[in-house]
């Protein structure tokens, strides 16, 4: 049985390709190239590359059986599909942070929370009874406390620089991250035994990657 992948464009993609290319798949994606489609006929895979918070829509419509997302997408977008595995990849932190220094979290008042996870930061500040207003960006989070549009932000965190470049720091982590292996869920339960044999394939590659 043929199986759909979908894997994000970017810095993200480019890592997952070359994992999938070590464990024997995909040896045809060519990111070089301007296509979005691509077939492995000796393995019966096509990989279709998207747009990182498109993937999810993808799986959960059944187009893609699986997909490459990271867990921050996941959590924002709410699909129904499967978590299967957690990768070794994409790895950083979604936290609130803010104007070195002036830690605001106000009890009282409503807080002013920038961000490109408004669900995600909702639910977070619901569960610590914090009423805050989102305001939904869509990158270069780091200008709202500066400017004065927000009180804070959640956004996601890897090394730390660009908070530091811009005299922030982190008030609070709120959730690891890492980029998952996601599936449709009709597609897990007619399509189970191929989609464990990719999970494994990469799963051993991954494993063998830490020991080199
Ligand atoms: C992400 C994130 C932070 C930055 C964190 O932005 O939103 O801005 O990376 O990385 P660091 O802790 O290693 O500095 P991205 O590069 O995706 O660009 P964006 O501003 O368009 O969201």
């Amino acid at each position: 049985m043929s199986l759909t992948i979908a894997i994000p464009k970017g810095r993200l993609g480019t890592q997952a390709i070359e994992i999938f290319k070590r464990a024997g798949l995909g040896e045809c994606i060519d990111e070089k190239s301007r296509k979005l489609v691509f077939e492995d006929k000796k393995r019966n895979l096509k990989f279709i590359l998207l747009k990182n918070s498109d993937v999810i829509t993808y799986v959960e419509n059944g187009v893609a059986d699986i997909g490459i997302s990271g867990k921050d997408m996941v959590m924002e977008s709410g699909g129904d599909v499967f978590e299967l595995y957690k990768m070794n990849i994409g790895k950083c932190k979604m936290s609130v942070a803010g104007i070195k220094g002036k830690k605001i979290f106000k009890d009282d008042t409503i807080l002013k929370v920038a961000t490109k996870f408004p669900e995600t930061a909702k639910k977070y500040f619901r569960g610590r009874g914090q009423r805050i207003k989102t305001i939904k960006l869509n990158g270069s989070i780091e200008l709202a406390p500066i400017l004065g549009l927000s009180d804070v932000i959640v956004d996601l965190v890897e090394t730390g620089n660009t908070l530091k470049a811009n005299g922030l720091e982190v008030f609070e982590d709120m959730y690891q991250i890492s980029a998952m292996i996601i599936s449709n869920k009709i597609s897990y339960k007619f399509k189970r035994k191929e989609i464990k044999e990719i999970i494994e394939l990469i799963r051993r590659e991954e494993e063998n990657g830490k020991d080199n």
